[in-house]
Formats: structure tokens, sequence, C-alpha cells
């Protein structure tokens, strides 16, 4: 199958990228702006990869969408290209708004194109598969706030959307327009909704790879208010692995909830790492005696949503997948990989992004 994916500099993109190379039966057009969040060198087996192409490409510009489309040919899409950190989404909502939702539009006005004019065979097995987040549905209430013996609810494919932050409101209605253009004119399409994912090749701006870059530098693990928030946390190779069998055995017309079933609260993720470091770089930095030493309550995001946690039921039950990583090995292998690739995340501090801000 050729595969275009857009965002696929990003951190989940790249895995997905990694993915789909490893399998000799998949091509990969990589559609991607390289905004501050895009990194080809996340890519490196597309280095010398026949069955790779790189195009850089704004999904907001139609004309240079219809060109590559034509002349790429691709028999499946995978869309992953969007702004995609909350915090940033407080500080500028505009270019989430962009992106997200002129973005999203343009992709799928392309798309449509494209896909009508494809022979009834490549027709009838196109999907674009459009990939987002847990965080439409807004929060869960949290074990604090509940009565003992009282079940804890999840996320399912039916939960109504409420999105408390400009990112999630974005990734929202660019969920409706893919489910529109589906219901409208019958173009194939998948909703994914995941959880937090962590792994290798993260943008040190969000919640793991930031406590363990200042940890390791000595400086401050700022944590927003008491830490009680908590996320479900999916290691990104098994999102990867989830969107492949997504996109290629997926029914038109789906939602597919995908989610780790590791729910944790924030500052138990920031002990978790602080501990991991403490067995594997016991050498601190001077001054440091203890890493959880380093943590910081700092003022709360606004609008903070206090849980989130997914019923990925269906993607096992029709598509058989699971997760492979428990939390515990996905942690390990997180921070050996930080340990290990000090050129990779060097070169990301050397350009916009200075240790600054926290997110999840
Ligand atoms: N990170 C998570 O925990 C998480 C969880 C669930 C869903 N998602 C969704 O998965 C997708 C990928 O997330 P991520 O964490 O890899 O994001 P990311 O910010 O790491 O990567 C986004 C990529 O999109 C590219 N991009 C941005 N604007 C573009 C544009 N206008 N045209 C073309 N390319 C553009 C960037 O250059 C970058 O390579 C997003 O749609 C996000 O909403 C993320």
């Amino acid at each position: 199958m050729k595969i275009l994916v857009t965002g696929g500099a990003g951190f989940i993109g790249s895995a997905v990228v990694r993915h789909l190379l490893a399998d000799t039966d998949h091509s990969v057009v990589n559609l991607d702006k390289l905004t501050y969040a895009g990194n080809t060198e996340s890519i490196p087996s597309a280095l010398h990869s026949p069955r790779y192409v790189f195009e850089q490409v704004d999904i907001c510009d139609a004309v240079e969408l219809d060109r590559v489309f034509s002349e790429q040919q691709p028999d499946l899409i995978m869309h992953l290209a969007a702004e995609s950190h909350v915090d940033r989404s407080i500080d500028g909502p505009g270019a989430f708004i962009h992106t997200n939702l002129v973005g999203t539009y343009t992709i799928l006005e392309a798309t449509r194109k494209y896909w009508t004019g494809l022979p009834p065979g490549k027709k009838a097995a196109f999907r674009f598969h459009h990939i987002s987040t847990d965080e439409v549905y807004g929060d869960l209430p949290h074990p604090d706030e509940i009565s003992k013996g009282e079940a804890l609810p999840l996320f399912t494919e039916e939960t109504s959307y409420a999105p408390s932050s400009p990112y999630s409101a974005s990734k929202a209605g660019s969920d409706h327009l893919v489910r529109a253009w589906q219901r409208t004119y019958g173009l194939p399409t998948i909703v994914t909704n995941c959880s937090n994912n962590y792994g290798p090749y993260h943008f040190p701006e969000k919640l793991v790879p930031h406590i363990i870059l200042n940890a390791l530098a000595g400086k401050a693990l700022p944590v927003y208010g008491d830490g009680s928030q908590i996320r479900d946390w999916l290691y990104v190779e098994d999102h990867a692995r989830a969107l492949v069998k997504v996109v290629t055995q997926g029914e038109d017309g789906e939602t597919y909830n995908i989610g780790g079933h590791n729910e944790k609260r924030n500052i138990e993720v920031v002990h978790i790492l602080c501990d991991l470091l403490e067995e594997m770089v016991p050498t601190k930095p001077a001054g440091v005696n203890a890493y959880r030493d380093l943590i910081t309550f700092v003022k709360d995001r606004p609008g903070h949503d206090v849980r989130y946690a997914i019923d990925a039921s269906k993607m096992t039950r029709d598509l058989d997948w699971n997760p492979q990583e428990t939390f515990e090995t996905g942690m390990r292998k997180t921070v050996q990989w930080y340990l290990e690739n000090k050129e990779w995340w060097n070169r990301v501090l050397g350009g916009e992004y200075r240790l600054g801000r926290l997110g999840n």
C-alpha cells in the first residue's frame, strides 16, 4: 500500500512512518510543513529507503495538496498533522484554528476531489483516517470526587463531545468535519481518538521528556496544581501499531478509541521518572541529593481537565489490538532512549525551545 501520512515528522507521525517502513508491503509519502514540532531526524530509517518520499507542504495549501495527490496517487491517507500542544493553544489559539480546522477542511476537499476520480477498485478500498485525541470528550470524574464503590466511568466511542481547551475544541471541530464529509459526500473515513502518548522522539515541552531532561540538568521539575490530574498513558509505538491496523483493517465510517489502560496521576508519573533516573543515572548534577527534591508545584493550567480514561475494548474486539508495553516497561524504554539519544534532543533544544514550559 502507498500511504500518505500528514504530520509524519512529528512525535506520533514519525512513529507511524517508522512502523510502516519496517513492513516492506508499504511505501510512505510524508507530507509535513515542518513547524517547530516537525523533525525529519525522527525517521532515521527513511534516509535511504526507496519506499519513502518527503513533501514539505502545508495542509492549508490546496494547490500543493492537489499536486502531491496527483503525483503520488496514494491508496490511503493518515492525517496526523496538527498543532498539538495544549499550553500553546492557550497562549495563541489562532494557529490551532487555522491548521486543525481550516487545514483539515482543505485536505478533506483535496482528498474528495482525488478520491472521486479514482478507478472503482482503488476507490472502494480508499480510507481517509483522521487521528484525534480523547481530549475532545472533555474530562471525567476524578476518583477523589466519587463515593467509594461507585464505578469510574471511561470514554467510549459514544461519549458526547465537551472539549475544554482551544486545542481540544479545534480537534473536536476537525472530527466533526471528517464525519460530515463521510455522511454528506460518502468519502470513506475513519476517526481514532487516543489518550496521552509517551515514548521516543517526543518534543521536550511535554510532561515526560520535560521531566527527564530537566532532572538530568538539575533543574526544577514543575508540576501543575497539586499534580492530581489523571491521564491514561500509551506508549507511542503501541499507538502506531494500532493506527496501522485501523487504516488497513478498520471499517469505513467507524470511530475507534485507543488507550493504554494506564491511568496515572501526573505526580505519580513524575515520581516514577525520578525513581527510574535514581536507578539508571545515580550520579546527579552538583547540589542535587535526590531527583524528587527537584519537584516544584506551579500554578495550575486554566481549565485543566481532571481525568481522562479510555475504554479501548472495541479495538481489542474488532481489530485484535492490545498494547504490548505496560506503563513500567514503556517508561523504562523511554528514559533509556533519552539517555542514549542526547544528540537528537540537544539539536531540538538548540532550536526555538529551551526547556521552558510544561504540558501533557
Ligand atoms: N501527543 C499525544 O499524546 C496525542 C494523543 C492523541 C492524539 N494526538 C493527535 O495525534 C496527532 C499527532 O500528534 P503529535 O503529538 O505527533 O504532534 P506533533 O506536534 O509532535 O507533530 C505534529 C506534526 O504536524 C506538522 N504540522 C503542523 N502543522 C502543519 C501544517 N499546517 N501542515 C503540515 N504539517 C503540519 C508538524 O510539523 C509536526 O511534524 C495530532 O493530530 C494530535 O492531535 C496526539
